[in-house]
């Protein structure tokens, strides 16, 4: 195994994957929405959470006069409405209309929440905070909603349908699924067991199958070049 050197602003695709959300908000007549990969929790108790906006949004504007917006998680029916809003301005084009986004409205704000969803979070801008070319916006949590086929106090995980999205970069995306439960064991001495009896015995069955596997695709392969080469 290679480690690579990367570059510093590899940080934030490597901080990446959480949930890439869709930021919503209104002001006025007008509705938007855009993607957002930079959406983190900030405190517990009250529930804060966080969203990095560039000055050149309109979505920043828009928050910054409205003094609310909902967080909207979108799951990977949404693939390409998430991408779309993440590559037009709301400035220029009503993207909600643009891309058969319906919305329901807020129970705390007058942030639209995207139907297609997994879960919403609604909020009320608490503070901001200015960062070189990004401005943090801290939003008070007063409302949150998730698809009960989605989130039972912890994404459920169970049908990809409902798994959340997250953001590799470009136009890459991946979806949240596959599930581990990290079981830990400690040793009389307080040290943590790799692995147990049990998962090593797993392991080793799994893994001798696979040579297994590999050997057959090698015998077919093998098998397939002698007919090719007229030899059977
Ligand atoms: C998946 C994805 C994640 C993004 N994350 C962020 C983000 O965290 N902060 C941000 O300011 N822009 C982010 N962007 C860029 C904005 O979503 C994009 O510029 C959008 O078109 C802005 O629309 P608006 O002008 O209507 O606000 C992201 C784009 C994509 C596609």
């Amino acid at each position: 195994m290679a480690r690579r050197f990367c570059d510093e602003t590899d940080s934030r695709r490597l901080l990446n994957p959480g949930p890439v959300t869709l930021v919503s908000v209104a002001f006025r007549d007008e509705r938007n929405a855009a993607p957002v990969a930079w959406a983190m929790p900030l405190s517990m108790e009250p529930p804060l959470v966080g969203v990095a906006l560039h000055p050149e949004r309109h979505t920043t504007d828009m928050v910054r006069a409205a003094q609310e917006f909902a967080i909207n998680i979108p799951g990977p029916a949404m693939l390409k409405q998430v991408h779309f809003l993440g590559s037009h301005s709301g400035r220029d084009v009503n993207k909600l209309e643009a891309a058969s986004i319906e919305w329901f409205p807020g129970m705390r704000v007058g942030a639209p929440l995207l139907d297609g969803c997994l879960a919403w979070i609604e909020c009320t801008v608490r503070d901001s905070i200015r960062f070189p070319d990004h401005t943090l916006f801290v939003g008070e949590v007063v409302r949150v909603q998730a698809l009960e086929e989605a989130y039972a106090g912890g994404w459920l995980l169970e049908d990809p349908k409902y798994c959340p999205l997250t953001y590799l970069g470009g136009d890459e995306y991946a979806v949240i699924q596959d599930k581990r439960v990290a079981a830990i064991q400690t040793t009389m001495q307080g040290g943590l067991v790799l692995e147990t009896a049990e998962e090593r015995e797993e392991r080793e069955e799994r893994e001798a199958q696979e040579a297994e596997a590999k050997g057959a695709e090698g015998d077919e392969g093998y098998a397939e070049m002698r007919r090719f080469l007229g030899r059977d």
